[in-house]
């Protein structure tokens, strides 16, 4: 291949086997709807000391969500008090900015402060977990419009370990960690979108079907007790060595759909530690695994919402957990480490125009 150009590469892209492998059948013939909102997650280290970083998120996003600075061991490190001093320096530049903001999240299993992990009772459990989601939903109210209630309640393997995955919260409140923290946060702030959210829902294979139809299940339960849920955040941690399982996505949201369910994009990035070291071959990898994971999830119709997980390369969670064997730095998300945009970047946009 020549020069890289971000039009060869999407040409790339088109020629890798199927049509199916480009989306042209789903974009509508004009593009008079509005393209899908598009979010991107702030980690406070680089949002301080990176004045490129805060300009990217000025003009790339629609939406903006705290990575870190809403979890457990950001806000409740001290059992004492509440800091939402992290949390607020994001909240502030979104609104003058003009931002809509998500929050994530209310409850997950992980990155709690030693005191909540310690927790060994059901009614300290339950008020300890209301009185967190009080506290927060209400302080942002009018200003977070959707919510990760509950992230990550699938166990990684729901056919060998059970259908939950265990922690503080569902050792000691068991399926209930839902009903109650959705609840809570729907009192709080009744106008709030709730959301589940969770990963590995897109792939082929039993694990995936499980996982796909127990969030089905925790949706019924809920509006069975006409408990609020309004959307199931896919977070989409891609990986480009397993297939998406197209039938099953389209199958998984019509059902979300009957059930009133909206589908948002949540933590969009690509594990690029098994691609090629080759910097064409990789970023058309990521793309294309993008592309595939677009096109299911905009299968069905319009989808609420698109963030990714992070902006640039130069700052994500991947290059910390999925390092790449030959040392070369992960390239994981929309924009480079000079922050231009790869082909990746334009994949989203496309999906976006097809609203
Ligand atoms: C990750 C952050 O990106 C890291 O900075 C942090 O150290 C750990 O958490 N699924 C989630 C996110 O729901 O909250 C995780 O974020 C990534 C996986």
């Amino acid at each position: 291949m020549g020069r890289l150009t971000r039009r060869s590469v999407l040409g790339g892209i088109a020629g890798l086997g199927s049509a199916a492998a480009w989306p042209n059948s789903v974009l509508p013939a004009t593009a008079a709807r509005k393209k899908t909102p598009y979010g991107i997650a702030v980690e406070l280290g680089p949002f301080r000391k990176d004045p490129l970083y805060r300009a990217a998120l000025i003009k790339y996003a629609d939406i903006l969500v705290p990575m870190n600075a809403l979890k457990w061991g950001q806000l409740r490190y001290d059992k004492a008090r509440f800091d939402f001093s992290g949390a607020d320096e994001i909240i502030e530049f979104a609104k003058r900015h003009g931002k809509t903001i998500r929050g994530h999240n209310l409850l997950w299993y992980n990155y709690n402060p030693k005191w909540v992990d310690a927790i060994t009772t059901a009614r300290d459990a339950e008020k300890v977990l209301v009185e967190h989601i009080e506290r927060v939903v209400d302080r942002y109210r009018g200003t977070i419009s959707s919510w990760d209630v509950v992230n990550e309640v699938l166990a990684h393997n729901p056919l060998e370990q059970g259908r939950w995955r265990k922690g503080v919260w569902f050792s000691n409140l068991g399926a209930r960690q839902m009903e109650i923290a959705f609840a809570a946060a729907a009192r709080t702030d009744p106008a709030a979108q709730l959301v589940i959210n969770d990963y590995d829902l897109e792939n082929i294979g039993p694990r995936f079907d499980a996982r796909r139809e127990a969030i089905l299940q925790i949706i019924r339960n809920l509006q069975d007790q006409n408990i609020p849920v309004h959307g199931v955040g896919f977070q989409a941690h891609l990986y480009p060595e397993r297939e998406i399982d197209q039938p099953g996505m389209a199958a998984f949201l019509q059902k979300l759909q009957q059930l009133g369910i909206k589908i948002l994009v949540t933590e969009l990035d690509v594990i690029d530690w098994k691609l090629s070291r080759n910097l064409i071959k990789r970023d058309i990898g990521t793309a294309s695994i993008t592309a595939e994971f677009l096109r299911a999830i905009y299968s069905q119709g319009p989808i609420d919402s698109i963030s990714t997980w992070g902006i640039t390369d130069r700052y994500s969670w991947i290059s910390d957990v999925f390092k790449r064997k030959d040392g070369a730095p992960n390239r994981p998300l929309p924009l480079d480490r000079n922050y231009q945009p790869k082909p990746m970047f334009d994949i989203i946009e496309k999906y976006r125009e097809s609203n």
